[in-house]
């Protein structure tokens, strides 16, 4: 990897189930990023919220994210649908944004000496987070899609869950998500819209890693 690419940022925002999870982690494998799902950070806080509801309070949550470590974010169960929905509604808590945003902020600028960058998705990423990031995507795909995937992906865990249930829970993120008033998923001017409801994995991945590659020629230095 060449010395301008140590300086790589990539930010990605997109609804639930768009398919940016998958294709960020080829990303920053690919590039040597930095990779954060942010989400799973959210989604480790509602499990807590589920476990230890009187505990549940800001010196608690402080103490958790300081401590935070990447078991912790790999857990299993944070994949299921009712924490991802929980994640949602914890997720408006202008407190809580802000003891996670200082913990995204440090993973996306004071990332490990070993890796060229960062690459984090979740809702806020291009415009809060990482708002001078090289490269900003929102990554969306129509929502019946989101939904046949994430029903697809959730049964090969295991889970029993039914294909109305995923979009009915996609439905209610999408409009938690969009609509709140602190930090709502948006796209932002400048960033490069991809559309996955037609693409491959691979042909996302492409499409994104052809994009990079480009700016990085035209510019030999970002
Ligand atoms: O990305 P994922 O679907 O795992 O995120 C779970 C929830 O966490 C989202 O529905 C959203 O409400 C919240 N979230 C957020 N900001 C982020 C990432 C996730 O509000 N940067």
């Amino acid at each position: 990897m060449k010395k301008f690419e140590k300086r790589i940022k990539i930010a990605i925002d997109s609804p639930a189930a768009a398919g940016a999870g998958t294709v960020a982690k080829k990303i920053s494998k690919y590039f040597n990023l930095f990779y954060l799902d942010t989400g799973k950070i959210y989604r480790y806080l509602a499990f807590l919220k589920m476990n230890y509801p009187k505990k549940f309070g800001y010196t608690f949550i402080t103490k958790k994210i300081n401590n935070i470590k990447l078991k912790d974010l790999n857990k299993k169960v944070l994949s299921n649908d009712d924490i991802g929905i929980l994640a949602s509604y914890v997720a408006k808590d202008n407190k809580i944004r802000k003891l996670v945003h200082n913990f995204q902020i440090k993973c996306a600028y004071k990332f490990p000496r070993k890796y060229n960058g960062s690459c984090l998705d979740g809702r806020d990423i291009t415009y809060k987070i990482v708002p001078d990031a090289n490269f900003k995507f929102f990554i969306t795909a129509n929502v019946k899609t989101r939904a046949l995937r994430r029903y697809k992906e959730l049964i090969k865990l295991g889970k029993k869950i039914s294909y109305q249930e995923i979009l009915n829970s996609i439905k209610k993120r999408d409009k938690n998500d969009y609509n709140r008033r602190i930090s709502p998923l948006k796209k932002t001017k400048d960033s490069i819209l991809i559309n996955t409801t037609n693409l491959t994995k691979s042909a996302c991945f492409l499409k994104i890693k052809k994009i990079i590659e480009k700016k990085i020629k035209i510019n030999g230095n970002i």
